[in-house]
């Protein structure tokens, strides 16, 4: 009875003491980056996590907002363009951060945001003005990156104006900014209205110094670490490998499958790309700006495709026929894309590469971001020690 009495008071203490640290760690920011607070993004339909669904244009939904978008894991459409998650979305994992909300969509803390995603299904590098005058039109969108960065601007004047803009520039200079891929869609309207190819080859320098206009823009602000990506190896994209099918077979990659003269066109425009990045850097040598060789990285899977994926498969169905499309050899219609009534999408998205074209599955998506943020590609390489956990335990491939 004694005894009874006097353990009584110690096991609620305990209680106590259980709910207190409990309580603590669930407000703690505890497996957060130690790096940053904070992610945005710019950029297209590689990286839009909603706003294409959010913004459409006169209310008329893009092809990524129907099924079976979003199947493998959200199991709903987002408006994002793949089965489930996208590179930027591994990015706020591995920082802890949740996943990007789209901007103007509702923050997650009226004060400072811990992100917002201004990358929009469809948008260009160059103001659409610019591209209508070289004859490239954009029908999806007059969305351009000058306008996603303005975007920007409007919420950080709400959230941390400050008459010497102090309160900003610390704020930003624990964010990560990723900063594309931008400039694909310039370059597919072109190719795909058969603008000629050394008119596209002479927009290039354009794109990419409208990028490096961003980048200052952003330092300019208060940015510090900008990751900017480069663009993917176009020729490995079903509508590309059907639409300019050639009977020469020195005209594809014999490792990939892949159109040779589309992926070299890719990194050109990575190569300039990679050069305004140096030049930039001299200029501001407190930052870090980061170059992301998504081409890199997806070519090391469009060569190897057995090597790669998660779990025990790998990429064995197919690293350049879409999941999801509307038949032909490429599983590519230019007139029954994917989220059209009719188009049909494989059983098991994580064992292909590529999901509806110009979108790669999660499975694929994922490898990328993995390969960006813990090496090789990314130049300089991203700091490990900002990440709060490792993809690789998560179930990756074998033979990878
Ligand atoms: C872009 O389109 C929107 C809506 O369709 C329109 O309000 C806006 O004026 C256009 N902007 C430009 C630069 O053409
Ligand atoms: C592409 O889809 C359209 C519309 O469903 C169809 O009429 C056409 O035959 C298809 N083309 C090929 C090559 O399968
Ligand atoms: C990497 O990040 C860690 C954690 O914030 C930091 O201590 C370290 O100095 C960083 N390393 C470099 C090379 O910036």
């Amino acid at each position: 009875m004694a005894m009874a009495a006097s353990t009584l008071p110690v096991l609620l203490l305990l209680l106590l003491l259980f709910s207190l640290s409990s309580a603590a760690a669930a407000a703690s920011p505890a497996g957060r980056s130690p790096c940053f607070t904070s992610l945005f993004s710019f950029g297209d339909s590689i990286t839009d996590t909603g706003n294409q669904l959010l913004l459409a244009p006169d209310g008329v939904l893009g092809h990524c907002c129907f099924p079976p978008y979003g199947e493998t894991y959200f199991g709903r459409q987002t408006g994002r363009c793949s089965d489930g998650r996208l590179i930027v979305d591994f990015i706020a994992e591995q920082l802890g951060l949740p996943l990007l909300t789209p901007y103007p969509g509702k923050l997650h803390s009226n004060d400072f945001p811990l992100g917002a995603n201004f990358a929009e299904g469809g948008a260009t590098a160059l103001d659409f003005h610019f591209l209508a005058e070289k004859g490239i039109y954009n029908t999806h969108t007059n969305l351009s990156l000058q306008v996603e960065i303005d975007r920007f601007k409007e919420l950080l004047a709400t959230i941390c104006s400050s008459p010497s803009g102090k309160k900003c520039k610390d704020y930003l200079s624990k964010s990560l900014i990723l900063l594309g891929e931008i400039g694909g869609i310039d370059y597919n309207r072109a190719f795909f209205e058969d603008v000629a190819a050394d008119e596209i080859i002479a927009i290039v320098p354009y794109v990419v110094a409208e990028i490096g206009k961003s980048i200052k823009q952003l330092v300019e602000l208060g940015a510090v670490t900008i990751l900017i990506p480069g663009n993917l190896p176009i020729g490995c994209w079903p509508g590309y490998l059907t639409k300019f099918w050639s009977p020469n077979k020195e005209d594809y990659d014999p490792l990939s499958g892949c159109l040779v003269w589309y992926n070299n066109f890719a990194q050109h425009h990575n190569i300039l790309l990679q050069q305004e990045i140096a030049r930039l850097q001299k200029l501001y040598p407190h930052t870090n700006l980061m170059y992301g060789d998504y081409y890199g990285s997806a070519t090391r899977f469009h060569r190897h495709p057995e090597k790669f994926g998660w779990g025990a498969l790998g990429f064995t169905g197919s690293a350049v026929v879409a999941c999801c499309g509307g038949g032909g050899p490429y599983n590519y219609n230019e007139s029954l894309i994917c989220g059209n009534e009719g188009s049909k999408a494989c059983a098991e998205p994580s064992t292909y590469v590529n999901w509806d074209d110009h979108h790669f599955t999660e499975a694929a998506y994922k490898i990328v971001a993995k390969d960006v943020l813990e090496g090789p590609f990314s130049t300089p390489r991203f700091n490990a020690s900002c990440l709060v956990g490792r993809a690789s335990d998560d179930g990756l491939h074998s033979a990878y």
